[in-house]
């Protein structure tokens, strides 16, 4: 999509009636925040130096990686407003307290300040092209709540405010201001569907992070009758891209052990969301283990291959 059309489909979400948005694709809308808790396993460990992969329209992983000062970041998504979103939040971020910061995303009934002109107003100082014209072509149009509420998930059950402190590693207020100070490495986006990804990739990673796209088959395009093959040929397609000791994040699960799966091997819980486990061990070079982190919800686990 070219950046004219973007910004018309754009124009378009927010023109049209309420009753339309049932009608658009599930994942042009933008995530405020991320679902995952990045605290429990996106640290400096993983991201140092490293070359990393990752999706996210949130850009939570990109400033995380930002944060734990990544070697290489190029983001992979859908969304066709990604790149927008980053810049906005990288702004944001020079512009704004970690609280205002928060204020200013975060949305539900009872917050009347989400996308508040006044610090939209600070913000585009420090938005140039673009992303300069996307953002302030919407506020010029439209008032903020409605961009708030008509480009993003809405998520009105989402994490209370507070808890945004202990999932996302760069909000917590010494890294908030160690991010304000940091020089920003540039970000290469991909927009495009995980499937063709491949195709679009040119480099080697260390890391690859694939956030829970694979384990929402339902919503995602692995759920048709080819959905075996497609996984296994994009496991295939990921493995040129990743360099030896590279690890593969194949997915986030949200509360394992709820479903009392948790203490069982990976690969139970592979089975448990149907992943083809026998086509799996056709890749011969890699092996897995876990990483876990603590939710309120319960323990997620992110599932972990490395290429040996
Ligand atoms: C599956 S969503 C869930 C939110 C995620 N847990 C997070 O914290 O950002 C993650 C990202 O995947 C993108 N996405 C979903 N399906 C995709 C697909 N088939 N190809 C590429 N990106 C996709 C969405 O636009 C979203 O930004």
């Amino acid at each position: 999509m070219t950046y004219e059309e973007k910004k018309q489909l754009a124009h378009d979400y927010l023109k049209n009636k309420e009753s339309e948005i049932e009608f658009r694709p599930f994942f042009n809308m933008i995530y405020p925040f991320t679902t995952e808790n990045l605290a429990g396993f996106f640290n400096a460990d993983l991201v140092k130096d490293k070359k990393i992969l990752l999706t996210g329209s949130s850009a939570d992983q990109i400033l995380t990686s930002q944060l734990y000062d990544a070697k290489k970041i190029t983001h992979f998504d859908i969304n066709p407003f990604a790149e927008y979103m980053y810049n906005l939040k990288k702004a944001a971020l020079k512009e704004l307290s970690s609280f205002n910061f928060l204020d200013y995303f975060y949305y539900n009934l009872e917050n009347a300040n989400s996308f508040r002109l006044k610090e939209y107003e600070k913000i585009r100082n420090s938005l140039e092209g673009e992303s300069l014209d996307f953002w302030d072509s919407l506020y010029d149009n439209y008032s903020p709540l409605k961009i708030r509420k008509r480009l993003f998930i809405l998520r009105d059950e989402e994490e209370k405010m507070n808890k945004y402190y202990d999932l996302i590693p760069y909000l917590k207020r010494n890294n908030y201001e160690l991010l304000q100070e940091k020089e920003f490495i540039p970000v290469e986006f991909i927009e495009c569907n995980l499937l063709e990804l491949a195709n679009n990739l040119k480099d080697k990673y260390d890391v690859l992070y694939f956030s829970n796209i694979l384990g929402r088959i339902e919503m995602s395009y692995f759920f048709n009758e080819n959905y075996i093959e497609n996984i296994y040929n994009f496991m295939t397609g990921i493995l040129n891209f990743t360099e030896d000791e590279g690890k593969i994040l194949i997915n986030y699960f949200y509360s394992i052990s709820k479903k009392d799966i948790y203490d069982k091997t990976n690969e139970d819980a592979i089975k448990y969301i149907h992943y083809p486990t026998s086509r799996f061990n056709c890749i011969n070079n890699i092996n897995y283990h876990e990483m876990v982190s603590i939710s309120e919800h319960g323990r997620d686990t992110v599932m972990v291959y490395t290429k040996k």
